[in-house]
């Protein structure tokens, strides 16, 4: 394993924190939930606001699944452990990574580390190395193609060490634009505003934050909001995009390498843990048996889940943000929700999307 920045900086980052029941089932079966089964909380449904209007979609009613709060970064410093504590490595600060060689007989890395340099011959690449890593790039440009769509607003996050306002997540379309009201912990809240592109963290202090979001979720919340200072705050820009296929020769993507969602619905790292699982069965079927069927077959069975999520958070984004002051587009995100609301089968749509409950 390589990675450029340091442990301390790689355990630090602040990401999202929702784990569909797939993910965690992986992380169980991989030995790496003991800590997640301890600490995790468990939701049974969350709150969809819109205006002063409250609606809540109990997902373990309609799918039978709920879905478990427990951070990435977490999720990170579990499987870390794990990797070190059975005589694995992880090369920290392994600085101008570089594939040189993709052939038939193998691949090649090179990366310099503590001033030396370093090479690698691989049976096989996992580019694990997110959107702006070099494992995409080393991919010649024919082989490739990518669908991208970008958003007009940002996300705002920040972590604060306060009870959460409400036991469960809420997901509120307000006038003056979207916020997402998270957690962490009962003491610690992840809270998520809408921000125009150009914004930058200087022009977000503390007090306009709290004020927006107040300003943003309806009454009931707002009145029961509990502030304080931030532990960490950050601008996000939103897209979406894919990249056909997800391998090349002895690379395969994983995770934001080949592939983005706008967050509303935290379905980015639940997409990598099920890119990891596919390919986890590739490898050990090689392994074992010599086979490279679903190697060959990883490609085209991710990107069926792939654009599955894509689909479903593109559908969660443009269903709460602000995209315009276009009232009539406005008007049929409000449709929309009460249709939501008064549907059975859509909040089973919505349900089952949520919590990632589909076979691959
Ligand atoms: C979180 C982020 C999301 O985008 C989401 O939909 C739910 C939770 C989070 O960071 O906790």
């Amino acid at each position: 394993m390589l990675e450029r920045c340091t442990r301390g900086h790689v355990e630090g980052r602040v990401r999202a924190g929702l784990l569909e029941q797939g993910t965690v089932n992986l992380l169980a079966q991989a030995g790496v939930a003991e800590r997640l089964s301890r600490e995790s909380l468990t939701h049974a449904g969350f709150t969809l606001a819109v205006g002063e209007r409250v609606h809540r979609i109990d997902l373990k009613a309609l799918t039978g699944h709920g879905v478990t709060i427990y951070g990435q970064t977490e999720v990170t410093k579990d499987l870390v452990e794990a990797r070190l504590s059975n005589g694995g490595q992880v090369h920290y600060e392994a600085l101008d990574v570089a594939v040189q060689e993709l052939g038939d007989r193998g691949a090649r890395l090179t990366y310099r580390h503590d001033g030396a340099s370093h090479e690698i011959e691989c049976d096989f690449i996992a580019g694990c190395d997110g959107f702006h890593g070099v494992s995409r790039r080393s991919v010649p440009r024919q082989a490739m193609r990518t669908y991208e769509r970008l958003y007009p607003f940002g996300w705002l996050g920040m972590l604060a060490e306060v009870p959460p306002v409400s036991k469960e997540l809420i997901y509120s379309n307000h006038a003056r634009g979207f916020a997402l009201c998270s957690m962490r912990s009962a003491t610690r809240s992840r809270y998520y505003v809408q921000c125009t592109p150009q914004d930058s963290i200087e022009d977000w202090s503390d007090q306009r934050f709290w004020g927006e979001l107040r300003a943003r979720l309806p009454r009931e919340y707002a009145e029961r909001l509990v502030t304080g200072p931030s532990i960490e705050k950050g601008i996000a820009s939103i897209r979406s995009f894919v990249v056909e296929p997800m391998s090349f020769g002895r690379l395969f993507l994983v995770g934001d390498a080949a592939h983005i969602v706008p967050p509303a619905g935290a379905k980015g790292l639940n997409l990598a843990a099920a890119d990891v699982r596919l390919l986890h069965q590739a490898l050990v079927e090689f392994y074992s048996s010599g086979r490279r069927t679903l190697l060959d077959e990883y490609s085209s069975r991710a990107l069926a889940r792939v654009w599955r999520a894509m689909r479903f958070s593109w559908w969660l984004t443009q269903l709460t943000h602000k995209f315009s002051d276009e009232p009539f587009a406005h008007k049929l995100q409000l449709a929309e929700l009460e249709y939501l609301v008064q549907s059975p089968a859509a909040s089973l749509s919505l349900a089952e999307n949520y919590v990632g409950a589909w076979r691959d």
